[in-house]
Formats: structure tokens, sequence, C-alpha cells
């Protein structure tokens, strides 16, 4: 079969089907990308400064110095959260506003803020759910190695401590680490995001110490966190669709590589024998120190899910010209170490703004996956979402005076929603769904570019105008039905 030949289905269009009466619906954001005040109230440089700050870095040299002013719109955008009837709200702690240097006594302003946020949303009845690390290192730990150093995750434990004890009381779900593939793999293989490194072996070497975070994170919030509340941590678990006649190959070299050298010591306590073979040759994972596989399994009470496309692979002949698409921005170097046979197809459409292929079977099957793995644990979607390219027309009946029609993302919600209740449908222990973007956003390499938001942010004026997607989550919310 080539990947060319495999069409999505047209049936995950469930509009009527009906979730749990206690099924979370919600939104996400993080703290980078909106923001801005980035030199504000003691706040430290992150390396998504120094790096959108860094000439080609990012699209059109955008940064999040501004973004969407969220720092500054905080009442406004807890109304509009209340106004949507949001169950819960994801969003992240800029370590560099806690700790400006990553180590050291805490900025009261920065843990102010926070609090300020928990406290509004839940005087409007939604719930909180804070992430402690959605990409924004601290500069000062990157110029002391970054993820590559053990004592960035040792700082991370202290972070989390400090966090723990100002909101401990008052946040519903804790989540230590947001896509650590990413940081690792993207930060520190291709270049793609923050810091920009293209070293193989340190990709590896932050896995672990991400890992090792993860662990060190969940101790310390443990210690100090006396309220009943739930820990987590959100992986973007890949969909892997293998082609030709090494497709298994393929396929079980990118889930080592992506899923399961994440899951495997987080839930089971060791590394996958078969991924540190294979990457070998790149490093001898000698970082790993006796007992940090006990540290950084820590019981969770719920896995977060994020998931948007699949990614097709298959056994490269060595000949051909080698495929790369693997659905991110490549910027020199391989988030793949160790993968060198592995190539990337580019997944039959329809796409998003991104180029993201469509398949909502792929979230189906991914929750259905890791739940059959993992029985006794719960999961909940913490991102889902597309960016379109949408357009601003005129409508005097709406508030703003202007609407955006964008039925392409009610579809895709639609869609992805529908293979949600079918997950539930098949026995898994779903909790909720978190819609990412409650706003147009900084979307990293991207910059402002792609629009993720269910509402539109007018990036002159900084007005948010809610789309026809807030209108229709709102009605999902409301009801616990997927809307028309
Ligand atoms: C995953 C990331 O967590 C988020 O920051 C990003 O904007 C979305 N995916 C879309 O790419």
């Amino acid at each position: 079969m080539s990947a060319f030949d495999l069409a999505p289905g047209d049936d995950y269009r469930g509009t009527g089907l009906r979730f749990p009466d206690n099924f979370v619906l919600g939104s996400a954001t993080a703290s980078y990308q909106i923001e801005g005040a980035a030199r504000e109230d003691g706040r430290g440089p992150s390396i998504w400064d120094t790096f959108s700050h860094t000439p080609g870095r990012v699209w059109n040299g955008d940064t999040g110095d501004v973004a969407d002013d969220h720092y500054h719109r905080l009442d406004e955008d807890l109304d509009l959260m209340a106004d949507l009837g949001l169950h819960a709200y994801r969003f992240s702690i800029a370590w560099p506003r806690i700790q400006p240097t990553g180590t050291g006594p805490a900025n009261q302003a920065g843990l102010d803020f926070y609090s300020r946020l928990v406290d509004g949303l839940l005087v409007r009845g939604i719930r909180p759910i804070a992430t402690l690390y959605h990409w924004d290192l601290p500069q000062a730990l990157e110029d002391a190695g970054g993820w590559t150093n053990r004592a960035t995750s040792e700082a991370f434990g202290d972070y989390a401590a400090i966090v723990g004890a100002a909101l401990g009381d008052r946040v519903a779900t804790w989540t230590t680490l947001n896509e650590p593939w990413c940081s690792a793999y993207l930060g520190y293989g291709s270049g793609a995001h923050a810091p920009g490194r293209t070293e193989p072996a340190s990709a590896l070497a932050a896995v672990h110490h991400l890992n090792l975070a993860h662990g060190l994170g969940l101790q310390a919030l443990r210690s100090v966190v006396t309220a009943q509340t739930e820990y987590s941590v959100t992986l973007n678990l890949h969909v892997f669709r293998g082609f030709g006649d090494g497709a298994e190959e393929a396929v079980r070299q990118t889930d080592g590589l992506a899923n399961r050298v994440f899951l495997q010591p987080m839930l089971e306590g060791s590394y996958p024998a078969d991924v540190l073979a294979d990457t070998a040759s790149v490093t001898d994972w000698s970082f790993v120190r006796d007992g940090d596989a006990r540290t950084i399994c820590q019981p969770l009470d719920v896995l977060g899910v994020n998931y948007y496309s699949t990614t097709g692979v298959r056994l490269w002949d060595g000949v051909s010209p080698r495929q790369t698409d693997d659905g991110h921005k490549d910027a020199g170097g391989s988030p793949w170490p160790g993968a060198d046979r592995v190539e990337f197809l580019r997944m039959p459409g329809p796409y998003t703004a991104m180029g993201w292929n469509i398949e909502p079977a792929g979230l189906e099957e991914l929750l259905v996956s890791v739940s059959r793995r993992y029985p006794s644990l719960p999961l909940m979607v913490t991102e889902n979402g597309a960016a379109f390219d949408d357009e601003v027309v005129e409508d005097p009946t709406r508030p703003t005076g202007v609407a955006v029609h964008d039925d392409d993302r009610i579809d895709y919600l639609r869609r992805h929603l529908t293979a949600c209740h079918r997950a539930l449908e098949r026995g898994v222990d779903l909790r909720g769904y978190l819609v990412w973007s409650l706003l147009d956003n900084f979307e990293w390499g991207y910059g402002y570019s792609r629009r993720f938001g269910i509402v539109r942010v007018d990036y002159d004026t900084l007005e948010r105008i809610p789309k026809d997607s807030a209108r229709w989550f709102a009605e999902l919310a409301r009801t616990s039905r997927i809307p028309a």
C-alpha cells in the first residue's frame, strides 16, 4: 500500500453524541505563547526570548514580547472563558517569572500573577490545570547546559516545590511537563525550537533529564501539596503509519524514540532496551544514574495526551533521496537520533494550515492502545485543534461587528471529539478534552502566522473576537453533546 492510498474515513461526524456528565471540556494555552510582558515584574529571560530574538529563527522575526498581552488582560480573558462556559482551563507557568535565573528565591510578583489567575478561574467555576514546564526554560539554566545538564532536572524539582507551596491549595491538576519530545528533539536535535541546538547525543541526554525532572517534580509537589489534587504529565504520543517492506521495523524504531522512551520510564521504571540499542552509536546513555528510573516512575493520576495528526514512516532504501516530512520544520538537524534508516512520508490529506494531515481515527487508536497497555491509567486529551487561514468578515449581528466563519476548524473538532467518544465507547477511561487553543497565539517557529485559536486575536489592537468555533465549543460545553 502506498501512503497515498490511505484516505481518512468520513465516518467521524458524530453530531448529537453525548459525553458523560463529568467529562471535562475546556481549552489550553501556554505562558510564552500568550502572556507577553516579557520583561515585567521581575521575569527573567527564557530560551524562547533568546531564540525568537535571534534573526532567522522564527517566521517574520516574531517574538513573544507582547503575544496576546494576556498578562495585562487577565480579567478580560477569564471573563471570556466564563462566557464560553469552559469546565477547565489548562495554562502553563513561566519558570522565569518564578525564578528569573532558574534557581534561587521565588519572585513574589510572578507567583502573585498565577495566584490571581487560579483564583479568577475558581470564582468562575473553572477547574485550573497547571503545567509547570511548557518550554520557557530560564536562559541562565541553558547557559549552564540546559536539559543536557542534570542540574536542570534538580532545579526543576526546587521550582516545582516553590510553585506547589504557593498554589497547591487551589490547583486541581498538576502537570509536570508538556511534550518533552519537542523540548528534547526539536530543541536539541533538529534545532527548530529553542535553544536551537543540532546535537543528536544532546537530544537524548535531554530526553533523560526531562524524564528525571518529571520524577523529581512530582516528588517535590507531593512533598508540599496537602490538598486533594491530581498529578499528571502531557505527552505528544505519535501515531505511526508504516509503509513498505520494513514497515514494522520503521514503526518500532520511531515508536521507541517518540513514545516508549517517555512512557516506559514514567510508568514502568525502565528504559526500553531496543531504544538504548538503536541509539548506541549516538550515546552510551551514561547520563542515566543508578536509581534514576525509580525516581522517574512516580504514580500518575491521569496521563495527558496531545494529538494533531499521524506520521508516515518506512525504511529508506539508502539510494533514493531520503524523505524527511515528519510534520515538523527541519532546521538542519534530525529530530530522530539513531533512526537513520527511517524515512518520514507526507501522509494523504486533507491538511491543516500547518501541513498536518487530518486523521481523527489516529486519535481513537491512540487512546485505545495507550489504555490497553496501561489499563488503570485515566487519560485526558490535553490538546487537540487546528490552524487554518481564517478570514474576518463584517457581521453587524456580532458584538464586535465582525465574525470568523471557521467551519473547517469546527469540522476538525467535531471529528476528533467523535474519535474521543468512540474511545469512551470502547472502554477507555477518558476524562476530558481540551481544545488547543483558547486564543490565536505565538506558534513557536511559525510566529503569529498560524492561528489555532477558537478566539481570534487581532494583533494590531489585541482585540479578542470569538470565532464560530468558539460559539460551537460553548454549546458543546453547555450540553456535553457534539453540536451540529
Ligand atoms: C503542541 C504544543 O504544546 C503547543 O504549544 C503548540 O502550539 C501546539 N502543539 C500546536 O503546534
